[in-house]
């Protein structure tokens, strides 16, 4: 018999390859949106519903019951409300459907990120994951590195003759890229493999660890000319974000600003690597790999011309 999976977040960067990836797989799926998807997709085994999981689980009452459950929900902006929201009101419906119909996996996209919890969006993650954790149902925890398009930001600047902007010297954090459909693969493998049931799994894609600096010298190679880098200091972020903090205390929008300036402030100096206790640090070694699509092809595909990247949210400059 084919088993039914629920995709939550399912016109996501990663939600959209995980659809494409469980259907190659002739699972049936169920595409939750939201009512304003643009969704074009369609398939003999894709069947969309439409809702807000925010405001209520209505949707989720009139869906037969599935026997797999994946969420890929994740907060667009990282602003306050809006992470609690989505990260944990919303996928705590989900959890509460996939209750109901006992189904064999609650599979959840996360992120590395959640290690240091500092910012709102990684602690409401992190709130849902102890939530699903404490539950009843089999569970998997999928917590990835960073994405290719979070790295892909620049190359039209680039292409442009701009200089690349790095943190300090380039080298303060360093990360193992994955490529959504790698990834997507990845999770849809953890479906059946039993022994990722209560597992909480770290993963990156092929190595080695590369630096922003990394980055640059790498899309240098692929254009086959130097590139400038311009070096800004991460606590312009804090100093920022301090800035505007008291008038958050009136207003959510300052608030949310604020948040932004930190998230960023987070990213230009983590590592989207496996923190080693033992260490004190970040470990490229300790960081699982999977899948081959390397960030190389990924810059080149752009340069081409040949992919649609879908960076416009994710572009710090
Ligand atoms: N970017 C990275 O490098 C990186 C690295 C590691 C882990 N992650 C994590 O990976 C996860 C997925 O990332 P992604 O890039 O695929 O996310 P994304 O493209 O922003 O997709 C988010 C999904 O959640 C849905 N969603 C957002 N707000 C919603 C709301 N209010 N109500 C209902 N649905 C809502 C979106 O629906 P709409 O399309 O309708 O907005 C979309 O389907 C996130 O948890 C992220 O933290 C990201």
């Amino acid at each position: 018999m084919t088993h039914r999976v629920l995709v939550a977040g399912a016109s996501g960067y990663i939600g959209r390859h995980v659809v494409e990836a469980l259907l190659l797989q002739d699972y049936r799926v169920v595409a939750q949106l939201r009512t304003s998807a643009q969704w074009t997709l369609s398939h003999p085994n894709l069947e969309c519903v439409y809702g807000e999981l925010t405001e209520s689980g209505q949707c989720l009452q009139d869906i037969q019951p599935c026997d797999f459950v994946i969420s890929c929900l994740a907060s667009r902006s990282g602003g306050i409300r809006d992470a609690r929201l989505v990260e944990y009101e919303a996928n705590n419906r989900l959890l509460a459907a996939a209750s109901q119909w006992r189904v064999r996996r609650f599979l959840l996209l996360s992120a590395i990120c959640v290690q240091k919890p500092r910012l709102a969006f990684q602690k409401e993650k992190l709130r849902f994951e102890a939530k699903l954790r404490e539950s009843n149902l089999p569970w998997t925890i999928v917590r990835p590195t960073a994405f290719f398009k979070s790295l892909s930001g620049q190359v039209a600047r680039l292409q442009q003759g701009k200089p690349f902007f790095v943190f300090g010297n380039g080298t303060l954090t360093a990360c193992k890229p994955i490529a959504e459909q790698d990834l997507a693969a990845y999770m849809v493998e953890q479906l059946t493999n039993s022994l990722a049931i209560g597992a909480i799994l770290p993963i990156g894609g092929p190595g080695p660890a590369i630096t922003p600096l990394g980055q640059a010298q790498l899309l240098g190679q692929i254009l086959q000319r130097p590139v400038q880098t311009r070096s800004l200091p991460p606590r312009l972020f804090l100093l920022a974000a301090a800035f505007l903090t008291p008038f958050g205390i009136v207003f959510q929008r300052a608030r949310d600003q604020a948040e932004f300036l930190r998230i960023a402030h987070f990213y230009a100096t983590e590592s989207m690597l496996v923190w080693s206790e033992e260490s004190g640090a970040y470990s490229e070694a300790l960081t699982p790999e999977s899948g081959s699509k390397t960030l190389s092809e990924c810059y080149q595909q752009i340069i081409r011309g040949d992919v649609i990247s879908d960076l416009g949210e994710h572009k710090l400059f």
